[in-house]
């Protein structure tokens, strides 16, 4: 072909189908059939590949990823990336609006107000129309860079009919159905289940391989302008339509009026959270006229001039079809409520949890009754309690479950945990789980022994103990019987297998499923002790003072490596040649030692550091207060954060950066 034609031919393929793309993802309207779209892109395709000079910046080819980056890049941002102060309901919704008013000086505001979408925020960096620089929101003042994973997603325009330079902000989401195509996609790859659509866009944008968020169907919505007065707007809902008008994806749902419209508007959104298909978790109201947000002003974290109202956590009702039992690798039997599926947050659940059998028989739960069900950010939803309608008199109560559903064992009751025990050391159940616990990722993550290859391996009785795990090389003959194995599948499973003895000990230590110990409590006993074999040879006084868990979890550790099974498991795993030493962070100084801290608010140097620094000295850091923790930094001593009055009513001792830094000097 001759190449002033190619040219002409590419620039018309790469015009036609960003007009089609902007079309389909950004305003809902299919022009032309998935079939015409694909047969075109694979004409361009073509095209490229033999006049790559051609090649346009906007080119969807440009989309599909490929870029294998080894970390995030950092970049500080133009302008700091605020939060949003909260309101939970009118009553607070009309004090925001009393103080805008007082602060304006004005007896009239008109505001905006926009759905609050619960995903990831972005940066998306424009020069001379082209998009050159995606950043994450880091901590605010710091982001991260990931431009090609952003370029991956559709709705997003690689070029823009602008010639300045333009930032605009949003959020990367996923639609309801497209969240629930990848949960289904990721069970059926045996891949880990995504809790919700939040944490799914956060894993998707931090990929290291962009070949791997193409495959996710992200989208956004982009809802905020940088300095929208240099190109003369003045108004949040004009920066929003011009922001549509350069083809990016805006939510046109969104309100401008007075505070009684607007709570109208956050009443009817909040009525229809569930079918609108996509995550909000509230409303941003902003005051529409730009020009007032320098007169009433920002607080170092949220601008005065916004707020975020917060929706309550849903709650539904559906029938309750049956009671399942299962028993986990302590031997703890957990209770699962089979449900009619109905639609909760965006997503279909079928499951719920019903902690333990006190639970059930306190609510009086009975199986056939309607049950009110509520899901807090987890994959698996609560039972709140039963609806005592007329069908529920005529239902038998919960009988119970007295023996092991697996091995029949008699099922022990200890009161004080409310909780029932198998206290069968045998039990196929136990061990099994115990097992899927080992390999599990956070654990020593051997991919490719996934639950039902491990139910296959234990019933033709080569996977018995977790310590057997290591001889499975040895076993390829038997292997080798099992439909769907061959000589490269079982060498990778082995590679896998011998990779994992690498692991630090925390993993291991974790892996071993004792009774409380978490993977947060693996790490601390693992980086104070640093070796299997000191930390099986631990007496009670040793831990005594260790202040960073409580009795339970210091019983807990001591009964299990009293316990001859258990040293035999732990001296055949190290026969084996697992790694038994901790080679995470070498401490510095033993000067934080026993001591746990939180963060709060702006720190002279990111907050990732001043954690290091915590951690490198022994310290412990949490990010939430919890009952262990016995420092709060915060460089403001009178800060009306929810984090410093909570300190401030524990008891929590509040301290500045300098008094930190001197506790290390
Ligand atoms: S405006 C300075 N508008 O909510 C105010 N934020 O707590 C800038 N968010 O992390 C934010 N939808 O990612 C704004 N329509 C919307 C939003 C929105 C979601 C997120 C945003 C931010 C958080 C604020």
């Amino acid at each position: 072909m001759e190449k002033e034609i190619a040219k002409q031919l590419i620039a018309k393929l790469v015009k036609e189908l960003n007009e089609y793309s902007f079309s389909y993802y950004s305003l809902a309207k299919s022009l032309i059939s998935d079939r015409q779209f694909e047969d075109s892109l694979a004409k361009l395709i073509e095209l490229e590949k033999e006049f790559p000079e051609f090649i346009d910046p906007s080119s969807p080819t440009n989309r599909v990823g490929g870029y294998v980056s080894s970390k995030f890049e950092k970049y500080k941002h133009s302008q700091k990336m605020l939060s949003l102060g909260n309101v939970f309901n009118k009553e607070e919704l009309l004090n925001f609006d009393k103080q805008i008013k007082k602060l304006s000086g004005l007896k009239t505001i008109e505001y905006i107000a926009e759905a609050k979408i619960d995903g990831l925020s972005i940066v998306l960096i424009y020069q001379k129309g082209k998009l050159i620089k995606a950043l994450t929101r880091g901590d605010g003042v710091v982001g991260e860079e990931v431009t090609h994973n952003i370029k991956t997603i559709k709705d997003i325009p690689l070029t823009i009919d602008f010639k300045d330079d333009l930032e605009v902000r949003g959020e990367v989401f996923f639609f309801d159905k497209d969240f629930e195509a990848l949960n289904q996609r990721q069970l059926k790859n045996n891949n880990k289940l995504f809790a919700n659509s939040r944490n799914a866009a956060a894993g998707s944008i931090r990929q290291l391989d962009s070949k791997i968020t193409a495959t996710r169907k992200l989208s956004t919505f982009i809802y905020y302008y940088i300095n929208p007065q240099n190109d003369n707007i003045f108004k949040q809902s004009d920066a929003l339509e011009t922001i549509k008008k350069l083809k990016f994806h805006i939510n046109d749902k969104y309100y401008v009026g007075d505070i009684e419209g607007v709570w109208n508007f956050i009443s009817q959104l909040e009525n229809i959270r569930s079918e609108i298909g996509y995550p909000i978790d509230g409303i941003v109201i902003k005051v529409n006229d730009l020009n007032l947000y320098d007169k009433i002003g920002t607080t170092v974290k949220v601008p005065k001039w916004a707020t975020a109202y917060k929706f309550r956590a849903e709650v539904t009702t559906t029938k309750l079809i049956d009671i399942s039992v299962n028993v986990g690798r302590t031997g703890k039997v957990n209770y699962n409520a089979i449900l009619e599926p109905v639609q909760l947050c965006g997503t279909t659940v079928s499951n719920a949890t019903l902690h333990n059998a006190k639970y059930i028989t306190d609510l009086d739960i009975r199986i056939g009754a309607t049950v009110k069900i509520k899901k807090a950010g987890d994959i698996i939803p609560k039972v709140l309690g039963v609806v005592k309608d007329e069908n529920f008199t005529k239902l038998a109560p919960w009988e119970g479950v007295k023996f092991c559903p697996v091995c029949n064992s008699e099922l022990i009751n200890n009161e004080a945990y409310v909780d029932y025990f198998c206290p069968n050391k045998k039990c196929a159940s136990r061990i099994l789980e115990s097992i899927i616990h080992f390999v599990s990722r956070v654990a020593m993550d051997i991919a490719g022994l996934g639950e039902s290859i491990v139910k296959k391996f234990h019933k033709l009785g080569i996977l018995n103990d977790v310590s057997d795990i290591y001889k499975i090389k040895d076993q390829k003959e038997i292997i080798l019987k099992i439909e769907g194995f061959g000589d490269k599948s079982i060498d990778k499973l082995i590679t896998a297998i011998e990779k994992s003895k690498t692991n630090s000990l925390e993993r291991l230590l974790f892996g071993l499923g004792i009774k409380n110990i978490g993977f947060k409590n693996a790490t601390i006993i693992a980086k104070r002790f640093m070796t299997l074999e000191a930390i099986m040879n631990l007496k009670m006084t040793d831990l005594n003072n260790i202040s960073s868990f409580g009795t339970v979890v210091k019983n807990s550790l001591i009964n299990w490596i009293s316990q001859i099974d258990n040293q035999l498991i732990v001296e055949k795993l190290i026969e084996a040649g697992l790694n038994d030493q901790y080679l995470g962070i070498k401490l510095m100084t033993n000067k934080l030692v026993d001591k746990t801290f939180s963060i709060t608010g702006v720190l002279s140097q990111p907050r990732n550091k001043v954690k290091e620094l915590i951690e490198v000295n022994g310290g412990v850091f949490s990010n939430s207060l919890t009952k262990n923790v016995q420092f709060l930094i915060d460089n403001n001593e009178d800060s009306n954060s929810a984090k410093h009055k909570l300190a401030k009513s524990r008891n929590i001792e509040i301290i500045n950066e300098a008094t930190f830094l001197k506790m290390l000097a």
